[in-house]
């Protein structure tokens, strides 16, 4: 994918807020700072459109990215971090659930998770839920810079057993730092957005 522009549009937290629909729409999806937003930087080649943090729980709002004027990067909250206000945190299941169940314009997910460790409960039921309302999915393993190659193969396998991946279920290995994977999630996104 060639990037012309990224920009970004705005912050919701409340669904009627969304944009104006119309364009697809692409949500990035995963455990607070597993490294969503990073991604997001990565594939349009841009350090820090996306705030990134050691502290997990940044991004507490839905974000729209509008890529090349023609479709959007979604950027959801963290789920599954536990020290943010009470407040915060109750809003966040319904609004990422809402938008996941209730979102014409939505045409697939990038499911991420860590490459490092088993994937966790949560990972998990979200895996399954996305399955359930047949959205369609692909699951990216990131931080696989930290892992040596054997080592990143092997947590392949645990991430696909954990979450119960079938044969044609994609699973891309994937690094915001050395950048592999990127080709190949953008050749799946591509062909959601048409
Ligand atoms: P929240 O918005 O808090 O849910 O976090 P997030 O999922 O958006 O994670 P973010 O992109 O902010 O990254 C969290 C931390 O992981 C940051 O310190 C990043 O630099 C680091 N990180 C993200 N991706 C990678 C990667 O591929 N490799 C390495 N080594 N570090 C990464
Ligand atoms: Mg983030």
């Amino acid at each position: 994918m060639n990037i012309v522009s990224a920009e970004f549009v705005r912050s919701i937290t409340e669904l009627n807020r969304c944009p104006d629909g119309g364009r697809p729409e692409v949500a990035l999806a995963g455990r607070s700072n597993v490294g969503k937003s990073s991604l997001l930087n990565c594939l349009v080649n841009r350090r820090n459109l996306a705030r990134t943090s050691n502290t997990p729980g940044r991004t507490r709002t839905i974000n729209f990215y509008l890529i090349n004027k023609r479709f959007y990067l979604v950027d959801l909250p963290g789920y599954g971090y536990a020290r943010v206000p009470e407040k915060v945190r109750l809003n966040w299941g319904p609004l990422i659930e809402g938008y996941l169940s209730h979102r014409p314009e939505l045409r697939g997910v990038v499911q991420i998770v860590d490459l490092r460790h088993p994937p966790t409960a949560q990972d998990v039921q979200l895996y399954q839920w996305l399955k359930h309302h047949h959205l369609p999915a692909v699951v990216v393993a990131t931080k696989a810079d930290k892992l040596s190659r054997s080592q990143g193969l092997q947590q392949l396998q645990v991430v696909r057993q954990t979450l119960g991946l079938v044969e044609e279920d994609r699973l891309i290995k994937f690094s915001a730092r050395t950048r592999e994977g990127r080709d190949e999630l953008w050749r799946v996104i591509e062909d959601w957005v048409g």
